[in-house]
């Protein structure tokens, strides 16, 4: 089957404006859009750009926006756009640095942040830190995510407020807060207890609904809410 795509092109260093590109693509219902990509990339125009690493949901390089919504590239099937021209356009709230590559670096600083790591003052064991089924199961829907940005490029709060930290920074601030190993929880609540931090949160979801995860992102900004209302 033929199947339309319009993309999103700009290189800021030498256009103008950005514009939207149309290709035709040969392709079946069970390929991926980033088959399409690809064959756009290899057999038509090998000057488009766009992120891809492992093509099967696990890297998170290719978040990008597809008929609007922000989703993965490779987990996202023809079939799915059938009889629609699919448009492609980078991750919103981004700055592009060429095409469909957006710059990542503000949002993974945002991650580096809240430390995304254990903290400990306790003496490091012969083996690793254990932890109970119980306990990790607090953690089982957060440890999932794989830093797509998807959540932060579709949050509307985003577009309002470029300072909110973002519902992936938050998610990754559930991650360590409720890691019965960790034990600087307070100092991280407070870190993100400010009205820029979890407090931007005005529950749009729309983090919740695009995640290629399936983590329940808003639930767990809550969650955090709730926790700092208790140790207030
Ligand atoms: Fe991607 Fe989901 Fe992680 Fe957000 S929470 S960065 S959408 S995997
Ligand atoms: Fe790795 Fe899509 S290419 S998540």
């Amino acid at each position: 089957m033929d199947m339309p795509f319009k993309i999103f092109r700009y290189d800021p260093g030498v256009d103008a404006a950005p514009h939207y590109q149309e290709y035709t693509v040969q392709t079946k219902p069970e390929e991926r859009i980033l088959d399409c990509l690809n064959r756009i990339k290899w057999e038509q125009d090998g000057t488009l750009s766009y992120r891809l690493s492992c093509g099967h949901g696990v890297c998170g390089s290719d978040g990008m926006k597809i008929n609007g919504r922000c989703a993965l590239a490779c987990q996202k099937l023809v079939k799915d756009y059938a009889g629609t021209e699919v448009v492609l356009e980078p991750l919103p709230h981004f700055p592009v640095l060429k095409d469909l590559v957006v710059d990542m670096d503000l949002f993974l600083e945002r991650i580096q942040l809240i430390r995304p790591h254990l903290l400990t003052a306790s003496a490091a064991p012969e083996r690793e830190r254990l932890q109970s089924p119980a306990d990790h199961k607090k953690l089982d829907a957060v440890i999932r995510c794989i830093l797509c940005a998807c959540c932060t490029a579709a949050c509307p709060v985003m577009s309002e407020n470029p300072n909110y930290l973002g519902p992936a920074t938050l998610v990754w601030a559930f991650r360590f807060l409720f890691d019965s190993r960790d034990d600087q929880f307070a100092e991280r609540l407070k870190q993100i207890d400010f009205s820029d931090g979890v407090w931007a949160c005005v529950n749009y979801f729309e983090c919740t609904r695009v995640c290629p995860k399936e983590i329940p992102v808003t639930k767990s900004i809550n969650l955090i809410k709730r926790e700092i209302e208790k140790h207030r």
